[in-house]
């Protein structure tokens, strides 16, 4: 499958979600996909998150489509600076605005018109001044300067592009190399990779068909130049239907800059 064919399927997807809720989520295919009745914070609550915080930030950010709670391992620190990838809604944006403050920043970064504009309308809306939105592809160029990124957090982002290497040369290349740059980024991972013509692009979509081996994964943030490599956090889901017996497991994976 071509890799444009593929982007123009991944931004249609998140486009609508943006728009309309979702009804074909991402992060927990046992539990709430094609369902009418799908809560997107107690579907998020399931995955990680603090019931607590998630009423702290505009409740339209809060979508269902993340995969794990990246912010629980990213101990971010007033004044630091976050990137966020793929940040959808917002829903992370939001919170690590919250933990770095107003000495902080956070960037968060997505390719799709309609998410941006959710998350730029609710930035503005309740008053996050140290949150803004940029359009980018994370696989060719993310819009951030070299060596500027304390932290750069995701969720359930990478295993959506289709070259996973560049994408984390790119996350290297933002990152401070001071022995505190560091990733914390929740992603999917699969017990067998599909490839070529087997390669379904709803199945992409929905974060399958993309998703890597933990091997395969593990190495691409290695070929990046991350050192100190661990799995925070591990779970996998009962995968009956959708993915043709693949066992599809959500990991959260933190690494630093040499
Ligand atoms: C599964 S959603 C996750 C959204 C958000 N992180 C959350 O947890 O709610 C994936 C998001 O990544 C964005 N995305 C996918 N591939 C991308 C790419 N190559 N560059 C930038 N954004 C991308 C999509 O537009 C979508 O908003």
């Amino acid at each position: 499958m071509k890799q444009d064919v593929l982007k123009a399927k991944i931004k249609e997807r998140y486009g609508k979600i943006a728009l309309n809720g979702n009804s074909d989520c991402c992060s927990t295919p046992q539990d709430c996909c094609n369902t009418t009745d799908f809560n997107p914070k107690s579907s998020s609550v399931a995955i990680g998150y603090d019931n607590k915080a998630l009423d702290s930030i505009p409740e339209s950010s809060i979508v269902g489509v993340g995969c794990g709670a990246p912010l629980n391992f990213a101990n971010l620190k007033t004044g630091e600076i976050v990137v966020d990838l793929g940040s959808g809604a917002g829903i992370d944006a939001f919170l690590a605005s919250k933990q770095v403050k107003g000495e902080g920043k956070v960037i968060g970064i997505d390719f799709t018109d309609d998410m941006l504009q959710k998350a730029r309308n609710a930035a503005i809306k309740n008053g996050f001044s140290n949150v803004e939105f940029r359009k980018g592809d994370i696989e060719d160029k993310i819009p951030v300067e070299n060596n500027s990124v304390d932290a750069v957090i995701s969720n359930c982002v990478i295993n959506l592009t289709t070259d996973k290497v560049k994408t984390f040369k790119e996350i290297y290349r933002i990152l401070k190399k001071d022995g505190q740059g560091r990733i914390i980024i929740s992603d999917l991972i699969t017990s067998e990779e599909v490839h070529g013509e087997s390669i379904n692009s709803d199945d992409w979509c929905s974060c399958i068909d993309g998703a890597l081996t933990k091997d395969n994964y593990i190495n691409c943030i290695k070929q990046a130049g991350f050192q100190d490599f661990k799995i925070l956090n591990e779970h996998t889901y009962l995968t009956e239907g959708k993915t043709d017996g693949r066992k599809i497991t959500s990991i959260i994976v933190g690494a630093i800059t040499k």
